[in-house]
Parts: C-alpha cells; structure tokens; sequence
C-alpha cells in the first residue's frame, strides 16, 4: 500500500527567523501524524538550521535544488553529498521554475537523478506540461518524453525510491489547480508509464503526487483520487495552518 506523503516546496521564501517559526508551528501541529510522510523544502542556506530544527520530529527535510557533480570547480553548485551531509532526504529535481527560468534540460535533470539516487536521497522527480500543450492535445506525448529522458539508464530499482510530481505547469503559482479528474487522469498515465518501463509491483508501489495551487480548499478534492498519493505544494507550504490542513486531507 503507499503511503501518502505531502512535501513543501518553500521556493525562495523566508528569512532565518520565518523558516524557524514556520518549521516550530510544523512540528506541533503534526506531531501526532503518522499516516503521511512529510518534508520540507527550504531555501539551501538554511538546510543546516531547519535540519536542526527537525530532529525527533517526524518531518524529513530536503532540497530544492542540486548539481549532478560529486564536486570541484561548480561555482556556486551544491552537491548531493552535501545535502545528505546536512540532512536531507529528499532533493525535488526538474521542477518547472527550473526547467523554464533556469534552462534545465532533460540530460541535466537525467544527471541529477543519478547523482541524488547514487547518495541515496530521495529524488522528487517534476513533470508537467505547459497550457499551450495542454490545448494542442499533447500531454502524454510530453510526459512520456519527459519520463523517458528523465529515467533514461536509471534501475527499476531506483526508480521504485523515486517520488514523481505531476506538477501541470498551468497550475503553479496561478490558483488554476488541475480537476482532480484532470490530474487522476494523468497520474493513471503515468503508473502506467512506469508499468511499462519497469513492472507491475513498481508502478503500483511508486509515489505519484500532484502539485500546482494545492490549497487547505481543494487538497481534500485532488488527493482523494486514487493514484494521487499526496501534493507538493508551493505557496500554501509557507502558512503553518494551511500546509496542515493538506496534510491531514492526505490521510487514507
Ligand atoms: P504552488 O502550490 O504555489 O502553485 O506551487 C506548486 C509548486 O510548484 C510546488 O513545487
């Protein structure tokens, strides 16, 4: 059976004194939660402190961001040993904002799954497609490319420890959420996908969670789909109550 889990992506938001208060407000108001995994995703400077913050509670921390070299001269690039080093579980990679704003492709993504996966991190892998594809009616041609290249050489293995957002590009940051029959549909796609490239068992254990304007509002709606196993939720992760109240929704 999978286990629901709900993952906040911070973006870049917070200063120190925000991400303590907000990792302080977690802690209490989840403590009891055992039902769904949950993480957090911080801005990289405060890794070490929200880490910290964390222990003995059942929040995993992770990342927003790595680069696919084990180290060297990468100005300004942060390693998966560091993250593991500092604490981290989880490494969200591919997501939109990167793949658009950063010029991500791809084979830099397919890297980046390798070096997380190689550590042992939990890799949050982000997948979507853009409105205009939406209304051209490629969807699946896009997710399955996006797929496809992002596993590219990965084991079924390691793509059984790999958490896949389902993240409409449409849907960030904009309030338009997906239907949850939109977004089930494409989740259902995607198990299926998965099925194909490695085996019933896996496809039927991988996490397959949605992001894109999830709020306290509509999380009930979206996660009681069936192949929706939990969110990753930008905006509504920065408020203790409302990231809660997704997390509760997530429960079976
Ligand atoms: P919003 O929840 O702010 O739409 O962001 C979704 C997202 O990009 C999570 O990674």
């Amino acid at each position: 059976m999978r286990r629901p889990i709900v993952v906040g992506n911070w973006k870049m938001n917070t200063l120190l004194s925000e991400a303590s208060q907000l990792v302080a407000k977690l802690r209490d108001n989840l403590a009891g939660v055992t039902e769904v995994e949950v993480g957090v995703c911080p801005p990289f400077v405060y890794l070490p402190a929200v880490n910290e913050a964390l222990k003995g509670s059942n929040i995993g921390l992770g990342a927003q961001n790595v680069y696919f070299q084990e180290k060297g001269a990468f100005t300004g690039e942060v390693s998966a040993a560091m993250l593991k080093d500092v604490g981290c579980k989880y490494v969200i990679i591919g997501h939109s904002e990167r793949r658009t704003i950063m010029a991500e492709n791809d084979d830099i993504i397919n890297k980046k799954l390798k070096a997380v996966l190689g550590k042992g991190l939990i890799p949050i892998f982000c997948i979507g497609e853009t409105l205009e594809q939406r209304q051209e009616g490629i969807t699946e041609r896009i997710i399955r490319s996006q797929i496809d290249a992002g596993l590219d050489g990965i084991t079924s293995d390691d793509i059984a420890k790999t958490v896949i957002a389902y993240e409409p590009v449409w849907a960030i940051g904009t309030g338009k959420n997906a239907t949850p029959q939109q977004a089930q549909e494409v989740h259902l796609f995607i198990r299926k996908l998965i099925a194909h490239i490695t085996s019933d068992i896996i496809a039927r254990d991988i996490q397959i969670i949605y992001g894109g304007s999830v709020k306290a509002e509509n999380a009930q709606d979206i996660l009681s789909q069936s192949d929706i196993d939990g969110a990753l939720v930008g905006g509504a992760s920065l408020d203790a109550e409302a990231f809660t109240r997704i997390v509760q929704s997530a429960k079976r």
